[in-house]
């Protein structure tokens, strides 16, 4: 699916930063496509890049006969040193003749040249989550087909404080979607009334979702394609020979295949920070833009135990103090998630002014991580640990404690549920 002229092909030998050689290449502003090490030659052949890269990996050997067919090939590691860099960079432009043509304004333009002649004056359809995939997706379609694109907002009712509110306001009123939302929390709610198993909780939530989805779609008529915010590391890691990542959980909100829907998926090609860029390029505001990652079940995944709308509402009061000061203390850029979970299941004893307290701990997760498969936990600065604490033991009724998850990913996971 080269969409630019000039393309090199990343052979992947897998390893733990098989993706960092790719991403090392589209910083160089040349385009390039991973592909499994054992490619047969015929393929290569046919896709004709202007160079070969090998990502250094443990997997397998090429086929012997990709020396002969006349392409520049060099061995890089994934190591991100300036001669590295270097060294690449003389490779692509020295050696394979390339001229720098990757920008997010041209792929911008193709873009929406290739949806406006693929959807026609047909009728797409996005579900919309608010985050930063699904939102520059749908901003994409919609530049390129106008109003006959409509966004589907199902509100579960497990978002942030104020965030069902943020996401009509921006795709509404700011950018002029058509945009259907669907206030669905009662009965979310009631799907999972008296559920504490984490995994039937994602199930039900997913299951409740598709359901609502469709009934929303089946409202609008006829409707020909269905826009994802898929992106490029999703696509290597579902086609990768060597195996080495395993992706442990479907996008909950992620929709079932058998949808009669001919597939939209303008950042396939993408890694995250192009999609960022993207994002930059149309416009979309920063806020938006570097959004954290935020799971499909939302904060039911983080009430351990029974989930209610009180326990619900206190989670999102102390979750947005880590929010705002986690904001205030200009970190929320440089950590890859930070958010609070209430363990309803425990309850400790507290002093507050001369009375006893008996109520929930609230617990603070802040993590750092390239891609949510391995994480460590944020060194967060002791002044902002203790405002965060002081806060949300005075503001959030219901929570008498913080305390601060110290587990890395692995043996820890980034989420309690
Ligand atoms: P874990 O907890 O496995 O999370 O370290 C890795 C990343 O995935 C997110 N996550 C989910 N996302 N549906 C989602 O869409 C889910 O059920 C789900 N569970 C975890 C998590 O927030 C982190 O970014």
């Amino acid at each position: 699916m080269a969409t630019f002229s000039e393309m090199v092909l990343v052979l992947d030998f897998g390893g733990q930063h098989n993706q960092s050689i790719a991403r090392q290449v589209r910083e160089l502003h040349v385009y390039c496509e991973m592909h499994p090490y054992n490619l047969s030659l015929a393929a290569i052949r046919q896709i004709n890049p202007q160079g070969i890269v090998f990502s250094a990996g443990p997997a397998g050997v090429a086929d012997p006969g990709i020396d002969e067919l006349g392409i520049p090939i060099f061995r890089a590691d994934a190591h991100q040193t300036p001669e590295g860099m270097a060294k690449l960079r003389d490779f692509l432009y020295g050696v394979c003749g390339c001229r720098g043509n990757w920008t997010m304004a041209k792929f911008v333009e193709e873009q929406i040249r290739l949806i406006k002649a693929k959807a026609g004056d047909r009728k797409v359809l996005c579900a919309l989550s608010g985050g930063v995939d699904s939102s520059v997706a749908a901003t994409l379609v919609h530049r390129a087909v106008g109003d006959r694109l409509t966004c589907v907002f199902v509100d579960h009712g497990f978002m942030r404080l104020n965030e069902p509110e943020r996401i009509v306001k921006t795709f509404r009123e700011d950018l002029g979607m058509n945009l259907v939302f669907v206030p669905a929390a009662e009965r979310f709610l009631q799907k999972i009334a008296g559920v504490t198993d984490p995994e039937a909780k994602r199930k039900l939530i997913g299951t409740e979702f598709i359901r609502v989805f469709e009934e929303e779609a089946a409202k609008l008529g006829t409707v020909d394609f269905l826009v994802q915010g898929t992106v490029y590391p999703d696509v290597i890691e579902s086609s990768t020979a060597t195996g080495t990542v395993i992706k442990s959980h479907h996008n909950v909100g992620g929709l079932p295949e058998d949808l009669r829907f001919e597939l939209i998926e303008p950042l396939r090609m993408l890694f995250k920070d192009e999609v960022r860029a993207v994002g930059q390029e149309l416009g979309l505001s920063e806020d938006l833009i570097w959004r954290q990652p935020f799971p499909g079940p939302g904060l039911a995944i983080r009430v351990l135990g029974e989930v209610t709308r009180d326990k619900l509402d206190q989670l999102r009061l102390a979750d947005d103090i880590v929010f705002r000061e986690i904001k205030a203390a200009g970190l929320y850029r440089q950590i890859w998630q930070s958010f609070v979970i209430l363990p309803t299941t425990m309850k400790s004893v507290g002093v507050m002014g001369n009375e006893r307290t008996y109520a929930y701990p609230a617990v603070l997760r802040a993590v750092t991580s390239q891609d949510a498969m391995t994480a460590e936990w944020a060194r967060l600065p002791n002044e902002l640990l203790e405002r965060i604490s002081s806060r949300i033991v005075n503001e959030v009724p219901g929570i008498n404690r913080v305390v601060y998850d110290i587990t890395s990913k692995p043996p820890g996971t980034i989420e309690w549920e």
